[in-house]
This record gives C-alpha cells, sequence and structure tokens, in this order.
C-alpha cells in the first residue's frame, strides 16, 4: 500500500524505514502492555537515542542528525503508529526543549545540554501549563524572584508530559512584579534539572489514553534555579513557548497520523478477514466507504503536514499551517479511530484488539499542544493579521 501522496526522497526512505523496523521489533509488541501497565520505558528512549531519532533536526556539531523537518515527522509517525505514547517523549523532547536550546540557548547552555539530548542520554519535557493556566497560557502565575545568583521559583505546573521521567525540563515562570503585572510580557523560560532543590513530581495523571506516557504535575517549592539558566531573555518566555509550539503542533500532527494510520491498517485486515451474511465484511459498501474516508482523510492530513513541514524548512513563518495541520490530523485521528471501532463492532470496544486504545491515544490530540478551539483561534487570528 503506498502511503506517502508527496513523494518521499531518498534520505526520508532510508529513515522511515530505519525507524518502521524499529518500531515493529521494539515497541509494537509491548505496546498493549505499556498501556495496561502505565509503563514508560525509558530504555526505549535511550535505544531510539542511539538512533538519532532525539536530536533529529539538532546539527551534527551536537551530535544531532541535522535533518530537516520533513524527515522529523516522517520518523514520528512510523513510531506513533506503533506507540502513541513514545510518539509524545519524541515529539516533546525534538520539538520543544532541544528547539528552544538550540535557538535561544547561550553557548554553554548548548554545551552542557543540547548534545546529551541529541543523544537520548537525557531526556527533555516543556512546563508551561498550570492548574489554572491551560488554554490562556499566560495567565500562569509560577512565579520566579531573582535572589543573588539564584531565581527562585514557586508554582504548581501541570500537564508535563515525561515531567517524571525527563532530565532537563523549560519551565515557564513570571519574573514580573506582582504589582505591575505585564501579562505574556512577564514570563521567562528557565531550563531546570530535577537535582535543584525544591524541584519536586506531583500528581500522576490517570489518563484516557497515552497510559504510557507519565503526565504529572511538577511542585516547584523555593526551588532554587541558578542565573545562568535563565534560557534567552527575561520576559521573552511566552513568545519562546508559542514559537516553540509552533513546531510542537507539526508534531502532534505526524502523533495523530500515526495512530490513524494504525487503526486503518487493523480495520482493513480485519474488514478483510470478518465474515458475516456469507462474506467477507469489506465486500460491503457501508464498510469499504467508511475505509474509503478513512484513507482519503489521512492522505489528506499528511500532505498538510508534509506543506507545514515544508515551509517550516524553508524558514517561512508557520503559525497558521502548524495549527491548521494539528487541527486536521487531530480531529482525523479521532474520526478515524472512531470508524476503526464501528468497523470492528463488538470487537472493536475490548482489549483484544489494538483500535480500542487507539480510539483511546487519540483524543487527547485535540486536547494537548492547544485544543482545536485553540488551534481555529490562531488560525482565524492569522487570517486577519495578514495582508490580503
Ligand atoms: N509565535 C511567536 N510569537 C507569538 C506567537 C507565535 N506563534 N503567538 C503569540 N505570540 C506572541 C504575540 O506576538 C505577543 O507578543 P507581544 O506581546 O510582543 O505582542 C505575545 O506572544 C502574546 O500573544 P497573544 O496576545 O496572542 O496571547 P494570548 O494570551 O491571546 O494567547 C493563545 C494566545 C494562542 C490563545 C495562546 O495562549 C495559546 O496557544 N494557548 C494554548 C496553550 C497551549 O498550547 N498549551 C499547551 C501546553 S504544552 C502541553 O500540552 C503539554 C505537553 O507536555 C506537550
Amino acid at each position: 500500500m503506498s502511503w506517502a501522496l508527496i513523494p518521499l526522497n531518498e534520505e526520508q526512505r532510508e529513515i522511515q524505514r530505519t525507524a518502521r523496523e524499529f518500531a515493529e521489533a521494539e515497541i509494537t509488541p509491548h505496546s498493549a502492555a505499556w498501556d495496561r501497565d502505565s509503563y514508560f520505558d525509558k530504555s526505549v528512549i535511550a535505544k531510539m537515542g542511539a538512533l538519532g531519532f532525539l536530536g533529529m533536526m539538532i546539527p551534527e556539531e551536537f551530535d544531532g542528525l541535522a535533518l530537516p523537518t520533513t524527515t522529523y515527522v516522517v520518523a514520528l509517525e512510523e513510531i506513533a503508529s506503533a506507540d502513541a505514547s513514545i510518539a509524545v517523549a519524541m515529539s516533546v523532547h525534538n520539538s520543544l526543549p532541544t528547539q528552544m536550546l538550540l535557538k535561544w540557548g547561550s553557548d554553554a547552555q548548548k554545551a552542557r545540554f543540547l548534545a546529551p539530548m541529541a543523544r537520548g542520554e537525557l531526556l527533555g519535557a516543556f512546563a508551561l501549563s498550570e492548574p489554572e493556566a491551560g488554554s490562556d497560557a499566560a495567565s500562569l502565575t509560577t512565579q520566579a524572584v531573582r535572589d543573588g545568583d539564584c531565581w527562585v521559583l514557586n508554582g504548581t505546573k501541570a500537564w508535563v508530559t515525561s515531567g517524571s521521567e525527563a532530565d532537563v525540563i523549560i519551565v515557564m515562570a513570571r519574573t514580573d512584579n506582582p504589582k505591575e503585572r505585564r501579562g505574556a510580557r512577564g514570563i521567562s523560560a528557565f531550563i531546570v534539572t530535577p537535582d535543584l532543590p525544591g524541584f519536586k513530581v506531583g500528581k500522576k495523571e490517570d489518563k484516557m489514553g497515552l497510559r504510557a506516557s507519565p503526565t504529572v504535575q511538577l511542585e516547584l517549592v523555593d526551588m532554587r534555579v541558578p542565573a545562568e539558566n535563565l534560557l534567552g531573555r527575561e520576559g521573552a518566555g511566552f513568545t519562546m513557548a508559542m514559537q516553540s509550539l509552533d513546531n510542537g503542533r507539526l508534531g502532534i500532527a505526524a502523533q495523530a497520523i500515526g495512530i490513524a494510520r494504525c487503526a486503518l491498517e487493523h480495520a482493513t485486515v480485519y474488514a478483510g478477514e470478518r465474515r458475516q451474511f456469507g462474506k467477507p465484511i469489506k465486500e460491503f459498501e457501508a464498510i469499504q466507504f467508511k475505509l474509503a474516508d478513512m484513507a482519503t482523510r489521512i492522505a489528506a492530513a499528511r500532505a498538510l503536514l508534509y506543506q507545514a513541514a515544508a515551509a517550516k524548512d524553508r524558514g517561512e513563518q508557520i503559525t497558521q499551517y502548524s495549527s491548521m495541520s494539528k487541527l486536521f490530523a487531530s480531529e482525523t485521528a479521532m474520526w478515524v479511530t472512531t470508524q476503526a471501532i464501528q468497523i470492528f463492532g463488538g470487537y472493536g470496544y475490548v482489549k483484544e484488539y489494538p483500535v480500542e486504545r487507539l480510539f483511546r491515544d487519540a483524543k487527547v490530540t485535540e486536547i494537548y499542544e492547544g485544543t482545536s478551539e485553540i488551534q481555529r483561534i490562531v488560525i482565524a487570528r492569522e487570517l486577519y493579521s495578514r495582508s490580503p
């Protein structure tokens, strides 16, 4: 079955093959058990690091593969089609903390963190949200106060993917004066490591899906962060986070497409094997139409993602296209996995087959890194901010 409407180049095909073989050997055999046990296997991350999958867009001087975004999303789809939980760790690490360090890190910060992150020895995370600051991210309240050669942070970060396993976390906190708030311009970004005094992993969320990906709160109580761990300019943390989410949302689109593709593959096989009324159910138009629509939407989602990734590689502003891509791919994943369950009937509703997990995993792609509603707001705003 040919999947790529837009032909892949030799490098992309090679990376795709490597990712697919790795996923088939090291991930797929375990994904049902990891989901059942809510188990995050960090050894897989180390193996992915050895293959370069944790430093896909990091330059070679920092031990990365220096690949374009268009190749990264091809690899990410493969990993996601095997296990969406592993894929989100890969996506967050590649799109958010490493890209932030690369773009805004000082030479010393890059030297300390980037190479071990590219090799997969240090796993990255991103902490923007808080219990009371989700879609309205600029309303976050974690406060950082300068004290000598440290910043002292107090607050609770929420919904942090890989937060309990990460070695490097980019934490957004307020550095403005509580009596003179500066809104989004009062937020700064800090490089946080779990060994800092006052850092504590809090509640682990008991999630519907993506159960093998630990999502936690971080409790920061008088956490002392060395001043040299301020990332970028003081007060620039929110725009840095938003710009990085433009990248992150491409990763979530790739993850959603991987989930959807896996559901289609299972549904296609099942419809060929399952017999009712004396013939395989794939011979009924009701099933054919579902499969046709599933394949069409996935192809469209992938084409949009590849175009958005190519725009990023050309250095263009991708805010609108990354939101479009994430919106369309995540709603495709939810719709396709719903159809897959319908094709499986009762067997789709039980854990014996993987489509039930895919359905649960798909849902969060419509929520994290900006809900579908937020993506629509971003897309609509961009319509008005661009000259005709
Ligand atoms: N690129 C660069 N700068 C941007 C930007 C972008 N994409 N989006 C906004 N900015 C800048 C603006 O230009 C503005 O800068 P100035 O002050 O210099 O003018 C500043 O940021 C504030 O922008 P807005 O006024 O647009 O901010 P807002 O408060 O209205 O919020 C929003 C905009 C789009 C709703 C934003 O809050 C948003 O994206 N919310 C969703 C948050 C989100 O995606 N959270 C996910 C967290 S990560 C996660 O899910 C868990 C995980 O571990 C993966």
